[in-house]
Protein backbone atom coordinates (compact mmCIF):
# COMPACT_ATOMS: atom_id res chain seq x y z
CA UNK A 1 0.00 0.00 0.00
CA UNK A 2 1.16 3.64 -0.94
CA UNK A 3 0.32 6.14 1.15
CA UNK A 4 0.25 9.86 0.38
CA UNK A 5 -1.04 13.33 2.22
CA UNK A 6 -2.42 16.53 0.00
CA UNK A 7 -1.93 19.89 2.67
CA UNK A 8 -3.89 22.67 1.63
CA UNK A 9 -4.31 25.62 4.02
CA UNK A 10 -5.05 23.55 7.93
CA UNK A 11 -6.69 21.15 6.43
CA UNK A 12 -4.70 17.16 5.28
CA UNK A 13 -6.32 14.58 3.01
CA UNK A 14 -5.58 11.15 3.73
CA UNK A 15 -4.63 9.36 -0.02
CA UNK A 16 -4.57 6.02 0.05
CA UNK A 17 -3.64 3.56 -3.02
CA UNK A 18 -3.65 -0.31 -2.57
CA UNK A 19 -6.13 -3.36 -1.96
CA UNK A 20 -8.98 -3.95 -0.19
CA UNK A 21 -9.30 -0.91 0.95
CA UNK A 22 -13.12 -0.82 1.35
CA UNK A 23 -13.06 -2.32 4.87
CA UNK A 24 -11.44 0.86 6.19
CA UNK A 25 -15.03 2.25 6.23
CA UNK A 26 -15.67 0.47 9.68
CA UNK A 27 -13.48 3.03 11.23
CA UNK A 28 -15.73 5.94 9.99
CA UNK A 29 -18.90 3.86 12.23
CA UNK A 30 -19.72 6.46 14.27
CA UNK A 31 -21.60 9.07 12.06
CA UNK A 32 -24.45 8.31 10.11
CA UNK A 33 -22.66 7.22 6.86
CA UNK A 34 -24.03 7.65 3.38
CA UNK A 35 -22.53 6.18 0.67
CA UNK A 36 -23.41 7.53 -2.99
CA UNK A 37 -22.37 5.02 -5.39
CA UNK A 38 -21.82 4.73 -9.35
CA UNK A 39 -24.79 2.20 -10.27
CA UNK A 40 -22.41 -0.13 -12.26
CA UNK A 41 -19.96 -0.24 -9.39
CA UNK A 42 -22.87 -1.37 -7.07
CA UNK A 43 -23.85 -3.62 -9.49
CA UNK A 44 -21.18 -5.48 -9.73
CA UNK A 45 -19.48 -5.31 -5.95
CA UNK A 46 -22.89 -5.76 -4.73
CA UNK A 47 -21.86 -7.14 -1.51
CA UNK A 48 -19.18 -4.81 -0.56
CA UNK A 49 -22.00 -2.96 -0.01
CA UNK A 50 -24.15 -4.97 2.66
CA UNK A 51 -25.56 -3.41 5.78
CA UNK A 52 -24.60 0.55 4.50
CA UNK A 53 -26.64 3.58 3.55
CA UNK A 54 -25.94 3.35 -0.03
CA UNK A 55 -27.98 6.10 -2.82
CA UNK A 56 -27.14 5.06 -6.18
CA UNK A 57 -25.88 7.11 -9.00
CA UNK A 58 -26.77 6.43 -12.35
CA UNK A 59 -23.81 6.24 -14.86
CA UNK A 60 -23.60 8.87 -17.30
CA UNK A 61 -22.89 12.95 -18.15
CA UNK A 62 -26.12 13.33 -18.18
CA UNK A 63 -26.10 12.77 -14.01
CA UNK A 64 -24.08 15.89 -13.53
CA UNK A 65 -26.69 18.56 -12.97
CA UNK A 66 -28.13 20.60 -10.34
CA UNK A 67 -31.47 18.61 -10.60
CA UNK A 68 -29.13 15.24 -9.64
CA UNK A 69 -27.82 17.05 -6.45
CA UNK A 70 -31.54 17.82 -5.59
CA UNK A 71 -32.71 14.66 -5.99
CA UNK A 72 -29.67 13.12 -3.62
CA UNK A 73 -30.20 15.78 -0.81
CA UNK A 74 -34.09 14.90 -0.96
CA UNK A 75 -33.10 11.51 -0.51
CA UNK A 76 -30.85 12.26 2.31
CA UNK A 77 -33.02 13.95 3.61
CA UNK A 78 -35.70 10.86 4.31
CA UNK A 79 -32.76 9.09 5.35
CA UNK A 80 -32.24 11.58 8.16
CA UNK A 81 -28.63 12.10 7.56
CA UNK A 82 -27.43 15.76 9.37
CA UNK A 83 -25.05 17.46 9.53
CA UNK A 84 -23.31 15.06 11.64
CA UNK A 85 -23.39 12.55 8.46
CA UNK A 86 -20.70 11.69 6.37
CA UNK A 87 -20.77 10.93 3.04
CA UNK A 88 -18.64 8.54 1.01
CA UNK A 89 -18.49 8.91 -3.17
CA UNK A 90 -17.83 5.48 -4.70
CA UNK A 91 -17.17 6.02 -8.10
CA UNK A 92 -15.66 7.50 -10.76
CA UNK A 93 -14.74 11.04 -11.22
CA UNK A 94 -18.72 11.48 -12.12
CA UNK A 95 -19.73 10.54 -8.57
CA UNK A 96 -17.15 11.69 -6.75
CA UNK A 97 -17.35 15.24 -8.11
CA UNK A 98 -20.83 15.30 -7.47
CA UNK A 99 -20.29 14.12 -3.59
CA UNK A 100 -17.65 16.67 -3.40
CA UNK A 101 -20.57 19.22 -4.34
CA UNK A 102 -23.67 17.67 -2.00
CA UNK A 103 -21.54 17.42 0.92
CA UNK A 104 -20.62 21.22 0.47
CA UNK A 105 -23.64 22.61 0.22
CA UNK A 106 -25.91 20.06 2.33
CA UNK A 107 -26.56 21.84 5.74
CA UNK A 108 -23.35 24.22 4.18
CA UNK A 109 -21.19 21.65 4.46
CA UNK A 110 -20.63 18.10 5.77
CA UNK A 111 -17.71 15.64 5.98
CA UNK A 112 -16.40 13.78 2.89
CA UNK A 113 -14.44 10.90 1.88
CA UNK A 114 -14.07 9.14 -1.75
CA UNK A 115 -13.39 5.64 -2.78
CA UNK A 116 -12.19 6.20 -6.35
CA UNK A 117 -13.36 3.44 -8.69
CA UNK A 118 -12.06 4.35 -12.20
CA UNK A 119 -8.16 4.81 -12.61
CA UNK A 120 -9.13 8.54 -14.11
CA UNK A 121 -10.55 9.21 -10.70
CA UNK A 122 -7.45 7.88 -9.01
CA UNK A 123 -4.82 9.99 -10.87
CA UNK A 124 -7.04 12.38 -11.71
CA UNK A 125 -10.65 13.47 -10.80
CA UNK A 126 -10.53 12.57 -7.14
CA UNK A 127 -7.58 14.28 -5.99
CA UNK A 128 -7.59 18.26 -5.87
CA UNK A 129 -10.85 19.31 -4.49
CA UNK A 130 -12.69 20.33 -7.18
CA UNK A 131 -16.29 19.79 -7.38
CA UNK A 132 -19.06 20.39 -9.12
CA UNK A 133 -21.45 19.77 -11.95
CA UNK A 134 -22.67 20.75 -15.53
CA UNK A 135 -24.78 23.53 -16.14
CA UNK A 136 -26.58 23.74 -20.01
CA UNK A 137 -23.48 21.68 -21.37
CA UNK A 138 -21.09 23.50 -20.41
CA UNK A 139 -18.72 21.04 -18.26
CA UNK A 140 -18.52 21.79 -14.29
CA UNK A 141 -19.73 25.44 -14.79
CA UNK A 142 -21.03 25.12 -10.77
CA UNK A 143 -18.89 23.98 -8.14
CA UNK A 144 -16.36 24.52 -5.50
CA UNK A 145 -13.21 24.09 -4.15
CA UNK A 146 -13.01 21.61 -1.29
CA UNK A 147 -10.89 19.39 -0.17
CA UNK A 148 -12.20 15.29 1.00
CA UNK A 149 -10.80 13.91 4.39
CA UNK A 150 -10.27 10.78 2.01
CA UNK A 151 -9.22 9.71 -1.08
CA UNK A 152 -9.24 5.42 -1.24
CA UNK A 153 -7.71 4.16 -4.56
CA UNK A 154 -8.77 0.35 -4.35
CA UNK A 155 -6.86 -1.30 -7.33
CA UNK A 156 -8.95 -4.08 -6.80
CA UNK A 157 -11.94 -2.17 -8.00
CA UNK A 158 -9.93 -1.34 -11.47
CA UNK A 159 -10.17 -4.67 -11.92
CA UNK A 160 -14.31 -4.70 -13.82
CA UNK A 161 -13.74 -1.25 -14.98
CA UNK A 162 -14.17 -1.52 -18.97
CA UNK A 163 -11.07 -1.73 -21.58
CA UNK A 164 -12.09 1.52 -22.82
CA UNK A 165 -12.14 3.32 -19.63
CA UNK A 166 -9.00 1.80 -18.22
CA UNK A 167 -6.93 3.24 -21.51
CA UNK A 168 -9.05 6.57 -20.78
CA UNK A 169 -7.41 6.91 -17.44
CA UNK A 170 -4.03 6.10 -19.02
CA UNK A 171 -4.38 8.86 -21.62
CA UNK A 172 -4.40 11.19 -18.05
CA UNK A 173 -0.69 9.03 -16.59
CA UNK A 174 0.59 9.68 -19.98
CA UNK A 175 -0.26 13.34 -19.94
CA UNK A 176 1.75 13.71 -15.77
CA UNK A 177 5.01 11.42 -17.81
CA UNK A 178 5.09 14.09 -20.63
CA UNK A 179 4.20 17.05 -18.54
CA UNK A 180 6.45 16.26 -15.20
CA UNK A 181 8.14 13.07 -15.23
CA UNK A 182 10.27 11.37 -17.72
CA UNK A 183 11.09 8.65 -15.99
CA UNK A 184 7.00 7.42 -15.57
CA UNK A 185 7.10 8.07 -19.22
CA UNK A 186 9.95 5.72 -19.74
CA UNK A 187 8.23 3.24 -17.44
CA UNK A 188 4.80 3.61 -19.73
CA UNK A 189 6.73 2.49 -22.28
CA UNK A 190 7.95 -0.33 -20.98
CA UNK A 191 5.13 -1.31 -18.96
CA UNK A 192 2.14 -0.90 -21.12
CA UNK A 193 1.08 -4.15 -21.30
CA UNK A 194 0.94 -4.93 -17.83
CA UNK A 195 -0.46 -2.33 -17.31
CA UNK A 196 -3.28 -3.12 -19.36
CA UNK A 197 -3.27 -6.17 -17.91
CA UNK A 198 -3.88 -4.53 -14.98
CA UNK A 199 -1.03 -6.15 -13.17
CA UNK A 200 -1.40 -4.77 -9.53
CA UNK A 201 2.29 -3.85 -9.34
CA UNK A 202 2.07 -2.22 -12.55
CA UNK A 203 -1.19 -0.20 -11.07
CA UNK A 204 0.02 0.78 -8.14
CA UNK A 205 3.45 2.16 -9.35
CA UNK A 206 1.59 4.28 -11.85
CA UNK A 207 -1.13 5.85 -9.41
CA UNK A 208 1.26 6.26 -7.17
CA UNK A 209 3.58 7.99 -9.59
CA UNK A 210 0.59 10.33 -11.04
CA UNK A 211 -1.35 11.06 -7.69
CA UNK A 212 2.14 12.71 -6.59
CA UNK A 213 2.31 14.82 -9.67
CA UNK A 214 -1.08 15.79 -8.78
CA UNK A 215 -0.40 16.56 -4.94
CA UNK A 216 2.56 18.40 -5.41
CA UNK A 217 1.47 20.30 -8.26
CA UNK A 218 -2.16 21.18 -6.38
CA UNK A 219 -0.36 21.78 -3.03
CA UNK A 220 1.57 24.55 -5.01
CA UNK A 221 -1.00 26.42 -6.61
CA UNK A 222 -4.84 25.09 -5.53
CA UNK A 223 -6.72 27.39 -7.48
CA UNK A 224 -5.12 27.12 -10.49
CA UNK A 225 -3.38 30.54 -10.91
CA UNK A 226 0.46 29.14 -12.23
CA UNK A 227 1.25 25.51 -12.19
CA UNK A 228 -1.86 24.00 -11.90
CA UNK A 229 -2.16 24.78 -15.35
CA UNK A 230 0.43 22.83 -16.77
CA UNK A 231 -2.14 19.60 -15.85
CA UNK A 232 -4.32 21.36 -18.83
CA UNK A 233 -1.76 19.84 -21.10
CA UNK A 234 -4.25 18.23 -24.44
CA UNK A 235 -6.88 19.67 -22.48
CA UNK A 236 -7.89 23.02 -24.23
CA UNK A 237 -8.17 21.63 -27.76
CA UNK A 238 -9.52 17.82 -26.04
CA UNK A 239 -12.45 19.55 -23.94
CA UNK A 240 -13.22 20.94 -27.70
CA UNK A 241 -12.82 17.52 -29.16
CA UNK A 242 -14.58 15.84 -26.49
CA UNK A 243 -17.84 18.12 -26.71
CA UNK A 244 -17.89 17.67 -30.70
CA UNK A 245 -17.68 13.60 -30.93
CA UNK A 246 -18.83 12.58 -27.30
CA UNK A 247 -16.03 10.88 -27.43
CA UNK A 248 -14.59 9.22 -23.73
CA UNK A 249 -12.74 12.06 -22.18
CA UNK A 250 -9.11 10.43 -22.08
CA UNK A 251 -9.61 9.52 -26.25
CA UNK A 252 -10.06 13.62 -26.57
CA UNK A 253 -7.12 13.98 -24.36
CA UNK A 254 -4.86 11.55 -25.88
CA UNK A 255 -5.93 14.02 -29.49
CA UNK A 256 -5.38 16.64 -27.85
CA UNK A 257 -1.89 16.21 -26.62
CA UNK A 258 -1.07 14.97 -29.76
CA UNK A 259 -1.74 18.13 -31.03
CA UNK A 260 0.02 20.35 -28.64
CA UNK A 261 2.90 18.18 -28.97
CA UNK A 262 2.98 18.89 -32.39
CA UNK A 263 2.20 22.74 -32.01
CA UNK A 264 5.17 22.86 -29.57
CA UNK A 265 7.15 21.28 -32.44
CA UNK A 266 5.82 23.64 -34.95
CA UNK A 267 6.80 26.35 -32.10
CA UNK A 268 10.10 25.08 -32.06
CA UNK A 269 9.97 24.46 -28.29
CA UNK A 270 10.01 20.64 -28.65
CA UNK A 271 12.10 18.59 -30.48
CA UNK A 272 10.21 16.27 -33.56
CA UNK A 273 11.92 12.96 -31.96
CA UNK A 274 10.02 13.72 -28.59
CA UNK A 275 6.89 14.80 -30.20
CA UNK A 276 7.20 11.20 -32.60
CA UNK A 277 7.63 9.19 -29.09
CA UNK A 278 4.53 11.07 -27.50
CA UNK A 279 2.34 10.20 -30.21
CA UNK A 280 3.79 6.83 -30.34
CA UNK A 281 3.04 6.02 -26.95
CA UNK A 282 -0.58 7.48 -27.18
CA UNK A 283 -1.12 4.62 -29.78
CA UNK A 284 0.40 1.65 -28.32
CA UNK A 285 -2.40 1.66 -26.06
CA UNK A 286 -5.03 1.98 -28.26
CA UNK A 287 -5.70 5.63 -28.23
CA UNK A 288 -6.51 7.93 -30.96
CA UNK A 289 -4.04 10.29 -32.00
CA UNK A 290 -6.39 12.27 -35.16
CA UNK A 291 -9.58 13.82 -35.47
CA UNK A 292 -11.29 14.57 -38.87
CA UNK A 293 -13.15 17.49 -37.38
CA UNK A 294 -12.59 20.61 -39.26
CA UNK A 295 -10.39 23.19 -38.55
CA UNK A 296 -13.13 25.87 -38.02
CA UNK A 297 -15.69 23.59 -35.83
CA UNK A 298 -12.51 23.14 -33.24
CA UNK A 299 -11.18 26.88 -33.45
CA UNK A 300 -15.36 28.03 -32.88
CA UNK A 301 -15.66 25.54 -30.25
CA UNK A 302 -12.22 26.31 -27.99
CA UNK A 303 -13.39 29.55 -28.25
CA UNK A 304 -15.96 28.62 -25.70
CA UNK A 305 -13.81 27.41 -23.26
CA UNK A 306 -14.16 28.81 -19.74
CA UNK A 307 -10.20 29.02 -19.49
CA UNK A 308 -10.10 31.38 -22.09
CA UNK A 309 -8.90 35.01 -20.78
CA UNK A 310 -10.53 37.96 -22.91
CA UNK A 311 -8.63 37.70 -26.28
CA UNK A 312 -6.02 35.33 -24.94
CA UNK A 313 -5.91 31.61 -23.76
CA UNK A 314 -3.37 29.60 -21.74
CA UNK A 315 -2.31 26.58 -23.53
CA UNK A 316 0.25 24.45 -22.50
CA UNK A 317 3.31 23.18 -24.41
CA UNK A 318 6.50 21.00 -24.02
CA UNK A 319 9.80 21.70 -24.25
CA UNK A 320 10.85 18.34 -23.64
CA UNK A 321 8.90 14.94 -22.91
CA UNK A 322 8.95 15.56 -18.98
CA UNK A 323 8.65 18.73 -19.16
CA UNK A 324 5.53 21.57 -19.87
CA UNK A 325 5.35 25.28 -19.76
CA UNK A 326 2.16 27.52 -19.81
CA UNK A 327 2.49 29.44 -23.11
CA UNK A 328 -0.19 32.55 -23.62
CA UNK A 329 -1.46 32.62 -27.23
CA UNK A 330 -3.75 35.23 -28.80
CA UNK A 331 -6.80 34.01 -30.14
CA UNK A 332 -5.63 35.09 -34.36
CA UNK A 333 -2.61 33.00 -33.16
CA UNK A 334 -4.06 30.00 -32.51
CA UNK A 335 -6.43 29.61 -34.68
CA UNK A 336 -3.13 29.84 -37.44
CA UNK A 337 -1.71 27.36 -35.86
CA UNK A 338 -4.81 24.88 -35.87
CA UNK A 339 -4.40 25.26 -39.31
CA UNK A 340 -1.28 24.50 -39.71
CA UNK A 341 -1.95 21.37 -37.36
CA UNK A 342 -3.47 18.76 -39.42
N1 LIG B 1 -12.57 17.15 -10.19
C1 LIG B 1 -11.60 17.04 -11.06
O1 LIG B 1 -10.50 17.57 -10.84
C2 LIG B 1 -11.81 16.27 -12.32
C3 LIG B 1 -10.73 15.95 -13.15
C4 LIG B 1 -10.95 15.17 -14.28
C5 LIG B 1 -12.23 14.73 -14.59
N2 LIG B 1 -13.27 15.07 -13.77
C6 LIG B 1 -14.63 14.61 -14.07
O2 LIG B 1 -14.66 13.21 -13.98
C7 LIG B 1 -15.68 12.68 -14.80
C8 LIG B 1 -15.14 11.52 -15.59
O3 LIG B 1 -14.67 10.57 -14.67
P1 LIG B 1 -14.43 9.04 -15.07
O4 LIG B 1 -13.63 8.98 -16.30
O5 LIG B 1 -13.94 8.37 -13.84
O6 LIG B 1 -15.87 8.57 -15.54
P2 LIG B 1 -17.18 8.08 -14.80
O7 LIG B 1 -17.18 8.40 -13.37
O8 LIG B 1 -18.31 8.59 -15.62
O9 LIG B 1 -17.06 6.49 -14.97
C9 LIG B 1 -16.91 5.95 -16.27
C10 LIG B 1 -17.70 4.64 -16.42
O10 LIG B 1 -17.11 3.62 -15.65
C11 LIG B 1 -18.06 3.00 -14.80
N3 LIG B 1 -17.31 2.54 -13.63
C12 LIG B 1 -16.76 3.29 -12.65
N4 LIG B 1 -16.00 2.52 -11.85
C13 LIG B 1 -16.11 1.25 -12.30
C14 LIG B 1 -15.56 0.01 -11.88
N5 LIG B 1 -14.69 -0.08 -10.87
N6 LIG B 1 -15.91 -1.10 -12.57
C15 LIG B 1 -16.76 -1.02 -13.65
N7 LIG B 1 -17.28 0.12 -14.10
C16 LIG B 1 -16.95 1.26 -13.43
C17 LIG B 1 -19.12 4.04 -14.59
O11 LIG B 1 -20.37 3.46 -14.29
C18 LIG B 1 -19.13 4.74 -15.94
O12 LIG B 1 -19.95 4.02 -16.84
C19 LIG B 1 -16.18 13.83 -15.66
O13 LIG B 1 -17.40 14.29 -15.15
C20 LIG B 1 -15.10 14.90 -15.47
O14 LIG B 1 -15.60 16.21 -15.60
C21 LIG B 1 -13.07 15.81 -12.66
Amino acid sequence: MHELSLNIDEHVTSILIGRDLFRKLEKISDRKLVLLVDENVYKLHEPKFAGLNCLTVPSGEQQKKLAFVEHVMRQMINMEADRTAFLVGVGGGLVTDLTGFVASIFMRGIRFGFISTTLLGQVDASIGGKNGVNLDGYKNMVGVFRQPEFVWCDLDLLGSLDQRELASGFSEVIKYGAIRDRSLFDYLEGHHEAILARNPEALEKIVSASAAIKVEIVESDVTEQADRKLLNFGHTLGHAIEKLTGMVHGEAIAIGMVMAARLSYNMGFLDAAEAFRLEQMIATVGLPVKTDLSHDDLYETLLKDKKRSGDFIHFILLQSIGEAFVHKMDLHSLRTAIHDLY
